[in-house]
């Protein structure tokens, strides 16, 4: 292992019902440093975006929380703790599905798709004082070894793309290496190579797409996400609108 300090204090727990509660709970009661991160095997109520839950099959996938105190980040530019997250899992995915076969995109704002299904998804929880992000829980799920995704035929696992079993310490010390380089770009201010390379890696990047936003269904190109994490859509009469994830869904 090479980090110098992502995953260098590992908590493990046979059983929880969210790493990220965990983590924000360990947070608060004992203060644990930077770079703690809290995984199980078995999460029983796994919290995803948009207050929709996170299934994962027990001992068949990475679920973990990764504990950060960017004390050096303006609470403007929070959603870059999106993105180095999102690189971080492509750079992982990548290494792991070393083969032309497999298209990784990253489906704004940091769902992880391979041939247009999810493989990962990630749930950032911060704590934001006067501006400055005090604190932030980075959760990630990746599926890792399970086969059967009760009919979500939007969903894949690595078990699925390439027929092999993977071992799920592996695929975490990996996330290790990629995150921790990728965090301490983003502590340099490389701002430019986190933009173009998550912009270059977009899924549907300049495609036309069908969107939905209170029910109703449109089509729009996706141009790019603006510095506060917005995407950014051209619309069928060519005018740019941002959205927030709150406000508009991607049908694919
Ligand atoms: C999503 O795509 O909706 C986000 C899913 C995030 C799931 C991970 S699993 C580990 C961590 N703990 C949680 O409760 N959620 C995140």
């Amino acid at each position: 292992m090479s980090t110098l300090f992502i995953g260098q204090n590992k908590v493990f727990l046979p059983e929880t019902l969210s790493t990220n509660s965990y983590a924000i709970e360990l947070l608060k009661k004992v203060n644990a440093i930077e770079g703690t991160v809290v995984y199980t095997y078995k999460q029983t109520q796994g919290k995803g975006q948009r207050g929709n839950g996170w299934i994962a099959e027990p001992q068949r996938n990475t679920t973990l929380s990764l504990i950060l105190k960017p004390g050096f980040l303006n609470s403007k530019n929070i959603f870059y703790l999106s993105k180095i997250t999102a690189l971080a899992l492509y750079d992982v995915l990548t290494e792991i599905l070393n083969d032309s076969q497999f298209d990784i995109k990253i489906k704004w704002p940091n769902d992880i798709l391979v041939n247009s299904k999810k493989i990962a998804g990630v749930l950032i929880e911060n704590s934001i004082l006067n501006e400055v992000v005090q604190w932030s829980v980075i959760g990630v799920g990746i599926n890792v070894n399970q086969k059967d995704f009760g009919g979500i035929n939007i969903a894949t696992s690595l078990n699925l793309l390439s027929g092999k079993e993977y071992d799920l310490e592996l695929i975490m010390e990996l996330l290790f290496d990629h995150f921790e380089k990728w965090f301490l770009r983003l502590m340099k201010s490389d701002l430019k190579l986190i933009d173009d390379t998550y912009l270059k890696l977009l899924f549907k990047l300049d495609e036309l797409s069908e969107f939905e936003q209170n029910n109703t269904r449109f089509k729009a190109k996706v141009v790019g996400v603006d510095e506060s994490g917005l995407l950014v859509l051209e619309m069928e009469n060519k005018s740019q609108k941002s959205f927030d994830i709150k406000d508009v869904q991607f049908i694919f």
